[in-house]
């Protein structure tokens, strides 16, 4: 009996697919004002063109419509677009010159057509709604499930969706949206940190996007409960969503951060490989483990500060003992050319009754009496409350917590300027951790401790139920705005667990505590791929993962992942093994140093790509997808990645092998390091430890910087470039060069430079920017001629049977390199 009770109460448990079965339609068409239609039973719809290519589509649930500002949308000032309604007895067309909305009267669906008419997406089934909460919804008091379908495409593919331990192509896949605490998450843990409602359809070799803007808890079936139909439900507020027009996956990803934001230009030292461990502490361990990377020859730039650095958990305070001379520690890591980055939680220490005192640098002072955070925001009433008006205490890291109201703009002006305490002593960059906000309470049941507070969130008291997935957005905006006003003139440097959709304003992201086994490490590439899409370029992942038992060979297959990623941190437990690069011994350290070196030499290729990222919204990690979405081969491709639009990467991600099946598409490929023509597209190729099969594309011009071991070394050394001729012996690339460090970029202080290749001719354009002196070697693959001049002038030709090489001075002005 027993084990049948147990039985049911297992199976009862909500797989959290859509069902559609026993939700309730909205009623049919009955008026209309322009572009608001009601419905018989009182539900709205309302239809917006920001674009020709991007309508908004707002939808309430038998009642009207509210006015719904968003915290994810970044450009609310569109330009008029022109466009015609009409009406007949069946239906209401309301279109742009590029798209067709069509909102058929009985019974009520939307359909999207192209302006020839063809059908880019269409409701399965009105707008259903579950008023009895007979589908489990985190709060009932909140709302209920509303529930969007669209009809399936039998071969329609699904990517983006941010932040999902799951395979490139989601369809059949169901997925919930709830930043959770997940840590040693695997392949189908779901949800994990942050929630992005966005996700991009591609069937026919057209692509459009959807994005649901709406931060309750939602759910995405992607055929997972039916074969006909995708559902998008959600528990609470209205129907939001946006339908962003391809037809390129580029495209989609181009106007869907145009909507939500970009990415800005971190420092460049952010590029650099980073040390980190929870925790490195005190200072002395700090330096050690500095000075031994550098004492091994390895590249490093950043040394990171985790929990440990602060009074028993008190954000905004140093350890006084562990870390008595923050000051001195990062001025002596800088003399070595690191930078330090500390941990800040969201949760702040619940430390009441105690007199508050104003001190001058209260972060070097004892906290222990009078915590000068904790009574500042509770002065200020800054702090979450419960339904009942009093702060709400959860327990994290310092014992009982409480949580800032970072809907307040009040509140998240003062969290952004307490940051003060670290950069005036010398912090480069902040790590927003555990913003889900983690809960320790809560054993896995995620929110169940927080249900019944309340956020101001703009003066409307609104519930946890909506606030929870943006509150890590929330964060970071006021992190990123702090650091800002602190100091104007520096980049700020912001990474974060949790998210919600527009992240990539104000922060760079990790994918939390991933394990460390073979099967993390090959969901991290497909994770990689679809983080780019959903508009997040500066993402990585701890590498050799976080939690669990690795070894050399693990990490060394890590590596060669990471080398190419942009954020690319050693980062483990507390109570894990050790795994710096020399701890398995100094054979995998060899081959992770090599990976490194690159990586360090590619630094002018992947800060090109985050201008790219900066200026259209490609991101730099990409599945093949996004380059070659007529090619069928590339749709499910879950083991290989695209660093940029010139490097293909086919990483091993399995034990014990030595060979692997790689896929080139059409076009003409080299072998990276030897330079050599493939003649094959599906191929097996060697691939033992020392080495990670990577290709560059015929057509592309790749910068290298000299091998280095921080960022900054050697400015003045030669530039490589890189020419790959494709088939018509074409070839072309971009070169951008700014300080690197502060907000002059954004004023002009740039160089981004064309170099094409054709008719046998290079031509690199000019810029009024100040360059670097230095030399350019120029090596053309490929190619046979022995003689070529630079501006006119006979130069000397290296040989060597896979390219050739010319070498000049270089100036601000166009330069032409001819092979004769
Ligand atoms: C969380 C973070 C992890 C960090 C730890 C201690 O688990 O995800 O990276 O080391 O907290 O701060």
């Amino acid at each position: 009996m027993l084990k049948k009770l147990l039985l049911a109460a297992l199976l009862a448990v909500p797989t959290y697919a859509i069902e559609v079965e026993g939700l309730i339609p909205i009623a049919g068409y009955q008026s209309r004002q322009d572009n608001l239609i009601t419905c018989q039973d009182g539900s709205q719809i309302k239809v917006e063109f920001l674009t020709p290519d991007m309508p908004r589509i707002q939808m309430s649930y038998k009642k009207r419509l509210e006015p719904n500002p968003s915290w994810a949308i970044a450009k609310t000032d569109w330009a008029p677009t022109a466009v015609t309604t009409s009406e007949d007895t069946s239906k209401i067309q309301i279109a742009s010159a590029n798209l067709k909305v069509i909102v058929h009267k009985n019974p009520l669906l939307i359909e999207i057509q192209d302006k020839n008419g063809r059908t880019l997406s269409k409701d399965a089934r009105p707008l259903l709604g579950d008023p009895n909460h007979t589908q489990k919804v985190f709060d009932p008091s909140a709302g209920f499930m509303t529930v969007v379908t669209k009809e399936l495409g039998l071969d329609e593919h699904f990517y983006a969706l941010g932040e999902k331990a799951h395979k490139l192509d989601r369809r059949r896949g169901h997925f919930r949206m709830f930043n959770s605490d997940t840590p040693k998450y695997s392949e189908g843990t779901d949800p994990i940190y942050q929630s992005i409602p966005f996700y991009i359809s591609l069937e026919d070799n057209r692509a459009h996007g959807l994005f649901y803007d709406n931060s309750y808890r939602s759910h995405f079936d992607f055929g997972n409960s039916g074969q006909e139909y995708t559902g998008y439900g959600v528990e609470g507020g209205q129907i939001d969503y946006y339908f962003i027009d391809g037809p390129t996956i580029k495209d989609v990803v181009r106007k869907y951060t145009e909507l939500t934001g970009r990415i800005y230009l971190p420092p460049k030292w952010a590029l650099g490989h980073q040390a980190s461990r929870w925790s490195y502490y005190p200072d002395r361990m700090v330096e050690k483990i500095a000075d031994t990377y550098q004492s091994h020859d390895l590249p490093l730039d950043v040394m990171t500060l985790d929990i440990d650095y602060m009074q028993k958990y008190r954000v905004f305070t140093w350890d006084l003992k562990r870390f008595a001379d923050p000051d001195g520690l990062s001025k002596r890591l800088k003399a070595k050319g690191l930078h330090v980055v500390n941990i800040v939680d969201p949760g702040v220490k619940y430390q009441p009754n105690q007199p508050s005192k104003d001190e001058e640098q209260p972060e070097l002072k004892d906290q222990s009496k009078s915590y000068y955070v904790y009574n500042q925001g509770t002065q200020n009433d800054y702090f979450v409350k419960r339904k009942d008006g009093k702060q709400m205490v959860t327990t994290v890291w310092p014992g009982e917590t409480v949580f800032v109201d970072f809907t307040k703009e009040a509140a998240r002006k003062w969290w952004g300027d307490l940051h003060r305490a670290y950069l005036d002593h010398g912090t480069g960059g902040i790590w927003n951790d555990m913003n889900e906000p983690a809960d320790f309470t809560e054993k896995g049941d995620t929110g169940a401790n927080q249900r019944d507070s309340y956020f101001d969130d703009l003066g409307r008291n609104t519930p946890h139920a909506k606030n929870r997935n943006v509150f890590a957005l929330l964060m970071c905006k006021a992190t990123y705005e702090g650091l800002l006003r602190l100091r104007p003139n520096d980049r700020p440097y912001v990474i974060t667990r949790a998210a919600y959709a527009g992240i990539q304003r104000y922060s760079t992201m990790w994918t939390g505590d991933a394990a460390s086994s073979w099967e993390a490490l090959a969901v991290s590439v497909p994770m990689f791929c679809n983080l780019g899409l959903s508009g997040e370029t500066f993402i990585g992942s701890d590498v050799g993962g976080f939690m669990g038992r690795g070894d050399g060979e693990m990490l060394t297959r890590a590596y060669q992942i990471s080398f190419l990623v942009p954020f690319c941190r050693n980062h483990k437990a507390q109570d894990e093994y050790d795994q710096e690069p020399w701890r398995f011994g100094s054979y995998y350290e060899g081959i992770i140093r090599k990976y490194l070196k690159l990586r360090y030499r590619l630094l002018p290729y992947i800060y090109a790509g985050l201008d790219e990222a900066r200026t259209t919204g490609t991101p730099f990690i990409r599945p093949l997808v996004l380059e070659y979405q007529d090619d069928s081969n590339t749709y499910a491709m879950d083991d290989q990645f695209l660093a940029g639009r010139d490097l293909l990467c086919s990483p091993v991600v399995k034990p014990n092998l030595e060979k692997k099946r790689v896929y080139l598409p059409r076009g003409n490929w080299y072998d990276f390091y030897t330079g050599q023509l493939q003649s094959k597209q599906h191929q097996t190729v060697d691939a033992p430890l020392e080495t990670v099969p990577l290709y560059a594309r015929g057509g592309s011009v790749i910068p290298l910087g000299p091998e280095k071991n921080t960022v900054d070394a050697l400015p003045n050394a030669p530039l490589e470039l890189r020419v790959y001729p494709n088939a018509a012996q074409k070839a072309e690339g971009t070169l951008y060069e700014d300080d690197g460090k502060t907000q002059q970029y954004l004023h002009g202080q740039f160089a981004r430079r064309k170099v094409t290749f054709a008719s046998r001719t290079l031509t690199i354009e000019k810029t009024g920017y100040a360059l670097p002196e230095r030399n350019l070697n120029v090596r053309f693959y490929n190619t046979k001629n022995q003689s070529a001049t630079v501006d006119g002038k006979a130069v000397p030709v290296k040989w060597t049977p896979n390219y050739i090489e010319v070498q000049f001075r270089e100036g601000p002005q166009a330069h032409v390199v001819k092979l004769l």
